[in-house]
């Protein structure tokens, strides 16, 4: 048993950066987690390996397919799946790694194993019972099921076993056309399986901006992917040949039946607080299972704390690493505050897709007043000089003040490129700001300066 300040639940990227800040600012700090190795979902089996068979999966497409227009004739192009995954093991090793120097570096103590609070300041691991000060619930989440389709990992995946596939599929059904059903499905797609990707609702991305959401179907589709939209999974049962799933139409209709190899149930995540003991304590939680906090990370028991995808909020790393770092900051008696409309997301698809703030779609909900100004790559030197002219990027203004309300951006680089939108929405600029804003030529971010340019109707290039 040992004294602390702090007790981090889970060392994800919400956990392990409280962690280190924690420590950073003087705090004796531990951090609980039961994996084998640090850093979450997203450094184990989220972020950063599919991030890394993007990467590598996106080379091997440009090798067999792209090369040739540049005047680079490659022939005999051969995919290693060992080498493939093998790549990925290695960057998912080191960061993962990586996080526990930093630990070390900063004298973290890794509890290892589960976590569960006991009572207020009291975490129980093993045998062991840990008192602390503040105790940090950074659980983050896991797959949501569907009924009846029971996720084997080896025929019907999460995303979890479509990242270790050990053979290129043939066929695979992707259901759910969100993030990672999308990342996932380009994955295979590139390396030649046949993707289709069934969405219950009649789009897309469904919380993007419906520009995007269109634009992402139509150049997905171009590039192989099929879509069965406004389509709903009722049974998916793995067998000797494969996968058979019965498909509807959302809306009711005649049914269908589907063969695939592999099926990737894709439908979202939901909050994990699995024997974390939040009833013992009485942490209340919302209707979806997340841990309720005020704006200040705190729950309704006094000294605990949560960040992360455990609460409310987009599930993503940097949304639960600044969480992190504000609340231990607050520990410390700073102040701290984050906007949730300046937070960025990224698709890493190719193209990329990416947004800041308001969609149109919530603008014209809010019923607030808005420009739109909108430019392709098509019209840009550099994006020619790479032959990457798929997309646009879309600024949305307030009417009157011509404040950045929203950056909507599909397009080669697009998760680097909303860096700007991002800057400019947290210092509260306008679109004319970034429309004076000198850009380096020729660059991508040219495209930016003129959809800035777009929403006063002046766009030089076009
Ligand atoms: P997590 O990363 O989920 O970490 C929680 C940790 O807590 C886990 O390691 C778990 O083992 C541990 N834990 C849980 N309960 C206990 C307990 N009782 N005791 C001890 N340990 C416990 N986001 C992005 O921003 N960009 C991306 O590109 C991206 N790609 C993704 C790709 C995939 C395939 C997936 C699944 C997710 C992706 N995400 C991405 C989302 C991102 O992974 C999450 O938003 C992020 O990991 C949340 O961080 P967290 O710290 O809240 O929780
Ligand atoms: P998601 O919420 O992005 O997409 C789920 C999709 O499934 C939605 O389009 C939804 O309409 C659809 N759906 C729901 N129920 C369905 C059903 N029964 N049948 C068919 N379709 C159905 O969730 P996803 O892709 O599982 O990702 C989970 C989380 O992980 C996301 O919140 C995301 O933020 C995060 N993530 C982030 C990444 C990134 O930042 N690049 C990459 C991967 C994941």
């Amino acid at each position: 048993m040992s004294d602390y300040d702090v007790i981090v639940i889970g060392s994800g990227p919400g956990g392990y950066v409280c962690a280190i800040r924690c420590a950073q600012l003087g705090f004796k700090t531990a951090c609980v987690e039961k994996r084998d190795t640090l850093g979450g979902t997203c450094l184990n089996v989220g972020c950063i390996p599919s991030k890394a068979l993007l990467q590598a999966s996106e080379k091997y497409e440009e090798a067999e397919k792209h090369l040739g227009a540049f005047g680079v004739n490659v022939s005999g192009v051969k995919l290693d799946m060992k080498a493939m995954m093998k790549h990925k093991t290695d960057v998912v090793d080191s960061n993962t790694k990586g996080i526990e120097f930093l630990f070390k570096k900063n004298k973290i103590d890794w509890l290892k194993g589960e976590g569960s609070i006991e009572a207020k300041g009291k975490v129980k691991v093993g045998k062991d019972t840990h008192t602390a000060k503040h105790i940090v619930i950074a659980t983050g989440s896991d797959v949501i099921g569907l009924p009846g389709i029971e996720i084997d990992e080896k025929d019907i995946v999460s995303s979890t076993g479509a990242l270790d596939f050990d053979k290129v599929p043939k066929s695979m059904v992707v259901i759910g056309g969100g993030v990672i059903g999308l990342e996932l499905g380009a994955v295979w797609s590139r390396l030649g399986t046949e993707v289709t990707v069934i969405e219950f609702l009649d789009r897309i991305l469904p919380t993007m901006d419906g520009d995007l959401s269109k634009e992402a179907q139509k150049i997905f589709k171009r590039q192989g992917l099929n879509f069965k939209l406004g389509t709903k999974v009722t049974e998916a049962k793995a067998g000797k040949g494969g996968v058979t799933l019965k498909v509807e139409p959302a809306k009711g209709g005649d049914s269908e039946t589907i063969k695939a190899d592999k099926v990737l149930v894709a439908i979202g995540r939901k909050a994990f607080t699995d024997k974390l003991g939040l009833d013992k304590v009485g942490v209340e939680t919302d209707d979806r299972g997340r841990v309720k906090t005020d704006s200040h990370f705190k729950t309704n028991v006094d000294g605990i704390y949560a960040i992360g995808d455990v609460i409310a909020g987009p599930m993503l790393a940097h949304k639960a690493e600044d969480e992190g770092v504000i609340l231990a900051e607050m520990l410390a008696g700073q102040s701290g505050h984050i906007d949730y409309d300046c937070i960025p997301g990224v698709v890493y698809t190719w193209p990329e897709v990416a947004a800041v703030g308001k969609t149109e779609e919530q603008l014209k909900e809010e019923g607030t007043p808005y420009k739109v100004g909108k430019f392709p790559f098509t019209a840009n030197g550099r994006a020619r000089a790479m032959n990457a002219t798929d997309g646009f990027v879309k600024i949305l203004a307030h009417e009157k003040t011509d404040r950045l309300l929203g950056m909507h951006i599909i397009g080669p680089e697009a998760g680097t490129l909303i860096a700007e939108g991002v800057t400019v929405m947290e210092f509260q600029g306008s679109a004319e700001d970034i429309a004076r804003i000198c850009h380096a030529h020729p660059t991508l971010e040219e495209v930016i300066k003129e959809a800035a340019l777009a929403v006063d109707k002046r766009m030089l290039h076009m």
